[in-house]
């Protein structure tokens, strides 16, 4: 075995599927099909783009499909197409339907911005796509064209109406909050979004831009966002047993049934629910959005492994999971990946 990079600590045999050392169980693959993207939000990546992955290095469908069958075999539940831009994959649909081809058949979902769903929605609903989340962080469109540097905001609007007549429900909108950008309208973007029945979440922003500018006292915590949305809606929080390892604090808005989330990522992490496991679009598993190594299964995969010894990999890699994210602790360091070349 060539192709391991160092001696791998695996987990015992008794133990099967995506297990770590704290007891969790990676059910939730997210797997990123590009690292491209034709948005360029300023939190994300600088206005030039980044260096792209070259085609070489990224799995083909064929490779792809095959990995995400393996994790399956392991345990996946739930497998999140995500980028980049995951819409910018050409064969999106061919993946969604290799995907849904597995048996157990996962749940299959996409985070995207929404740019371009419009015209696919339809089709990938065919091919299998159960659901979507659009990421849109303000409703104003000059906002919209000052913060991600393309002046899209109707293209992520007719993607939002598409997808929910595609029937790709229930269609949920994820928001990041900036100090001093759109933070004044939080209000409004939740105005917008229970108007048209679309379920909002805010999310703190991480260290994960490829700039590095990330600033924890500049961040807009959770908390802010629920005092924000308080001086507008009445929040009611739900009940945190209904919450599993899904990392959104949910509250019911005016009495409900509309609900919003907010994903204290930062300030309150949930980490030790973490049911999730990642694959890069060159084909590398990460089992934190802050890994700061991650293992290879491509090379493995081009220089002939067998599943067995790809999930000898997989699983080693999840066993060497850490308890959390670690930011704000001494000896953070923020991952040399940038969040649009691992996945949301
Ligand atoms: N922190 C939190 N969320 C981020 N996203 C992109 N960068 C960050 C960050 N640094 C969001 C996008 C999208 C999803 C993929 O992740 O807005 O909703
Ligand atoms: Fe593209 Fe998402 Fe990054 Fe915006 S946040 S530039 S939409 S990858």
């Amino acid at each position: 075995m060539t192709w391991l990079p160092r001696p791998l600590v695996r987990p015992p045999q008794d133990v099967a599927g995506l297990v770590d050392t704290f007891g969790r169980v990676g059910r939730d693959l997210r797997v990123s099909v590009t690292d491209r993207c034709n948005l360029r939000c300023t939190y994300c990546m600088p206005a030039e783009g980044l260096p792209w992955l070259p085609k070489p290095e990224m799995l083909t469908d064929e490779e792809l499909i095959r990995l995400v069958g393996i994790f399956v075999r392991l345990g996946v539940r739930q497998v999140r197409l995500t980028g980049g831009e995951p819409l910018l994959r050409r064969s999106l649909a061919e993946v969604v339907s290799g995907i849904a081809a597995l048996e157990p058949r996962p749940k299959i979902a996409m985070t995207t911005n929404g740019v371009g769903l419009d015209r696919l929605a339809g089709r990938l609903a065919e091919a299998g796509l159960d659901r979507v989340n659009v990421s849109l962080d303000t409703v104003d469109p000059e906002e919209f064209r000052s913060l991600t540097r393309r002046d899209r905001f109707g293209d992520v609007e007719r993607g939002l109406k598409a997808a929910e007549a595609a029937g790709l429900a229930p269609v949920k909108v994820n928001a990041v909050a900036m100090r001093g950008i759109n933070d004044h309208s939080v209000a409004e973007l939740l105005q917008w979004c229970l108007d048209r029945g679309y379920e909002l979440r805010f999310i703190e922003q991480m260290p994960l831009d490829a700039q590095h500018q990330w600033d924890r006292a500049a961040m807009v915590t959770a908390d802010e966002i629920r005092s924000r949305l308080g001086e507008r809606y009445h929040l009611t929080p739900l009940p945190s047993e209904e919450r599993g390892s899904a990392p959104a604090e949910m509250f019911l808005v005016d009495g409900g049934p509309e609900k919003v989330g907010i994903i204290a990522s930062v300030s309150a992490p949930f980490c030790a629910a973490c049911d999730r496991v990642r694959l890069t679009a060159d084909g590398q598993v990460r089992n934190c959005l802050f890994a700061r190594g991650e293992a290879d299964l491509r090379g493995p995969m081009r220089e002939g492994a067998t599943d067995e010894d790809l999930i000898d990999i997989i699983r080693a890699e999840m066993w060497a999971k850490r308890r959390g994210h670690g930011i704000g602790e001494p000896d953070f360091e923020q991952p040399t990946r940038p969040m649009s070349a691992i996945g949301g």
